[in-house]
């Protein structure tokens, strides 16, 4: 990488935007830069930025404000778990560091919010130390410049990645092609049809000369939450419900639950429901709820029935017990589970 970088600064002193967090040195405004740049792009993130640093400008500021002023600065970014670290990580610098913001990676790693981008961020733009900021698009150039075909969102990447951008950083202005890396990605080495031939970097990159910039970076795709249907039945009998332990495999196994039949579609009507259960008998509807249950990889869209049966001469299936709301709160039941019970 050494042979590029004279080209890599010369292009980013001609080409670089300008943008306020670059032209300082304060810690914090640029720690409020890199918090801001996580939630959006770099021109709605300005706005934000020059609010945010007018309406706090330093730590003591951040630090003594409320809650609900940041938050309402924060006002449409979202993830406000980002807003609330930051307040956080303020106090903890006036009450732990006597307010003086610090000054090497492992301090950084230490604040509420802070990770290794943005630890590495600081430590390079305030302070000048050989740190490579790895964030998406440094990730992706430095992916195809060097060749790595490691999946770029593994761990196993991301040490090859900052190994060698580290040989590199040690031995130039870590500041500068920190930024440097960062507007290439932003700029020129973009995901679909990089712009290789304005490229500083393209002398020595080995997804240009070996024309693979669409194979790399390796990107494994994130599986999409899968929508899973399941209805319960919530059946009550004199002051008992069904219930069933779940012996299928699967995260929910032996948790105990209403009785349930998923579905790949939205089939909605109680008697087609019921007839899946095998239930014919005299059953009325008292109220039916959809719940919506976010996991990893699925989200289940529950809809319990509430229902009572009065026919003294129903025989449930062998694996069905009925329990009250008392024996009920003895048995292991899974989150989703907990919220169908509490309507009852
Ligand atoms: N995105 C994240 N950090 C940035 C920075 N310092 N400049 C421009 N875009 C960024």
């Amino acid at each position: 990488m050494e042979r590029v970088i004279p080209t890599l600064l010369k292009w980013y002193k001609i080409t670089a935007r300008n943008l306020p967090w670059r032209e300082t040195n304060d810690p914090y405004k640029i720690w409020i830069s890199e918090i801001i740049l996580q939630q959006t792009r770099v021109v709605q993130g300005l706005g934000y930025y020059n609010r945010f640093v007018l309406a706090f400008p330093n730590i003591q500021a951040l630090a003594n404000a409320s809650e609900q002023e940041i938050l309402k600065s924060w006002q449409g970014l979202g993830y406000y778990a980002r807003a609330r670290n930051m307040h956080k990580a303020a106090k903890l610098i006036l009450s732990a560091h006597s307010g003086v913001f610090p000054t090497n990676v492992e301090m950084l790693l230490a604040l509420p919010g802070i990770g290794n981008y943005t630890a590495s961020a600081i430590a390079s733009f305030a302070y000048g130390l050989p740190e490579p900021a790895i964030d998406g698009n440094v990730k992706r150039v430095g992916a195809r410049f060097f060749g790595l075909y490691e999946p770029i969102h593994t761990s196993q990447f991301y040490t090859q990645l900052h190994a060698v951008l580290r040989v590199a950083i040690v031995q130039t202005n870590a500041n500068i092609f920190n930024q440097a890396m960062i507007e290439v990605g932003a700029l020129l080495c973009l995901p679909k049809q990089p712009k290789c031939e304005e490229c500083p970097l393209n002398s020595h990159c080995v997804a240009f000369l070996n024309k693979l910039q669409n194979q790399i970076p390796v990107v494994v795709q994130k599986q999409k939450p899968m929508a899973k249907y399941r209805h319960y039945l919530c059946l009550h009998r004199g002051d008992t419900v069904a219930i069933r332990i779940r012996n299928e495999s699967g995260i929910y196994q032996h948790l105990y639950e209403f009785p349930a039949v998923s579905r790949e579609d939205k089939l909605d009507h109680l008697e087609a429901i019921l007839a899946l259960f095998g239930i014919v008998d005299n059953i009325s509807i008292i109220s039916k709820k959809t719940f919506k249950h976010q996991l990893t990889h699925q989200t289940i869209y529950a809809t319990c029935w509430y229902l009572r049966i009065s026919d003294d001469k129903f025989v449930s299936p062998s694996d069905w017990e009925w329990h009250n709301k008392e024996s009920i709160a003895n048995l292991p039941i899974h989150r989703l589970m907990e919220k169908m019970i509490k309507f009852t």
